[in-house]
């Protein structure tokens, strides 16, 4: 069996092996990201091996401090300062016009470059010790949930990380539980290319602009239909339809999993996944949801979406995802 990754909560560790090019998991409040040196394009490329990732696709610099966005980008329009002085740290992507220093495989050879602060105290106090921007996508295998535990991380990672130059930073469960809002900041208009805990209501009501949807033109890995897809299949039900669960879950080959708001019972031999009692909750928990599903050997999986306010539109989003490859 293949050595599984070293946990750790040393910081000041993770820093060094950071500065002589490792990787580090890295704990934040949305999921684990997978970081290294942003100005090192060697410990970068390593990233791309241990995900299993294509190499075009761009991964996010993440940053200590609001003041040092100008060592990575040349111009910032008026709303995304509003933004990012409104909601970093904080579950929040910026897509800005990189500086030329900025190293093409971290960008995936574009023109523009992801910037987040995160707010988690342990990947700040790690921002703070390294001293620099650190590029991390989420944590998983390429096509893999993203994880939301150090165990997660560990459990998909076994057998990639090198224990002599890699690390897991254990920073808890993640509290927000879905990746960060995506918004591009290169037009005149903001324009969301992926659902979070920053709503389109929230950019709207920070820079007082219409937020423009995805057009599809910038490549963004999350888009993939099958990107957060379980090895369960989805099968998703509107709430105004829960009352349907039951005869829903009956009909299905077993085992059978739900995932649904804490009011909706769980009909005889079916696996309860998750019980949440709000959208927060239920963006908490749903990443979880999934791996149980798969650790528990569920086959088909029942999802009651919640309304779309606050998180939900993130919860459906990813819901919709996990569906859309075997529907
Ligand atoms: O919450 C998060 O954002 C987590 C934590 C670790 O910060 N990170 C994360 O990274 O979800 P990743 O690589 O799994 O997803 C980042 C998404 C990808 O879909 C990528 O294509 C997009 O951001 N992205 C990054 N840079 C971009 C750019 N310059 N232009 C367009 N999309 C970009
Ligand atoms: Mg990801």
């Amino acid at each position: 069996m293949s050595q599984s990754p070293r946990i750790t909560s040393d910081v000041e560790a993770c820093a060094a092996l950071l500065r002589k090019g490792g990787l580090v998991a890295l704990p934040t409040e949305t999921v684990y990201g997978l970081a290294a040196d942003a100005r090192n394009a060697h410990a970068v490329s390593r990233i791309f091996a241990v995900k299993g990732r294509p190499a075009d696709h761009p991964l996010i610099v993440h940053i200590a401090d609001v003041a040092l966005l100008e060592e990575w980008v040349t111009h910032v329009p008026a709303y995304a300062r509003l933004l990012a002085t409104a909601y970093w740290p904080g579950p929040l992507t910026l897509i800005l016009p990189k500086r030329d220093d900025v190293p093409a495989i971290v960008t995936g050879g574009q023109a523009t470059v992801g910037i987040r602060v995160p707010n988690h105290p342990l990947a700040l106090s790690l921002l703070r010790a390294f001293g620099g921007g650190l590029a991390a996508p989420s944590a998983n295998r390429f096509g893999r949930v993203s994880p939301t535990t150090a165990q997660h991380v560990a459990t998909d990672l076994t057998g990639h990380l090198d224990a002599a130059t890699d690390v897991v930073l254990d920073g808890g469960a993640s509290s927000i539980g879905v990746e960060s809002t995506i918004v591009d900041c290169t037009g005149t208009l903001p324009r969301l290319l992926r659902t979070g805990a920053v709503t389109v209501e929230m950019i709207e009501a920070t820079t007082g602009l219409d937020v423009l949807d995805a057009d599809g033109r910038i490549r963004a890995s999350g888009t993939l239909a099958s990107h957060y897809a379980p090895a369960a299949a989805v099968t998703l039900v509107e709430a105004d339809a829960a009352t349907d669960v039951e005869a829903r879950c009956s009909r299905l080959q077993g085992p059978v999993g739900l995932i649904a708001d804490a009011r909706v019972p769980t009909p005889m031999g079916v696996v309860r996944l998750h019980a949440p009692d709000s959208a927060s909750a239920y963006a908490r928990g749903l990443f979880e949801a999934l791996r149980a599903a798969d650790d528990r050997g569920v086959r088909t999986i029942v999802a009651v979406l919640p309304d779309a306010a606050g998180l939900g539109a993130a919860v459906r989003d990813r819901l919709q995802r996990a569906a859309h490859e075997r529907s």
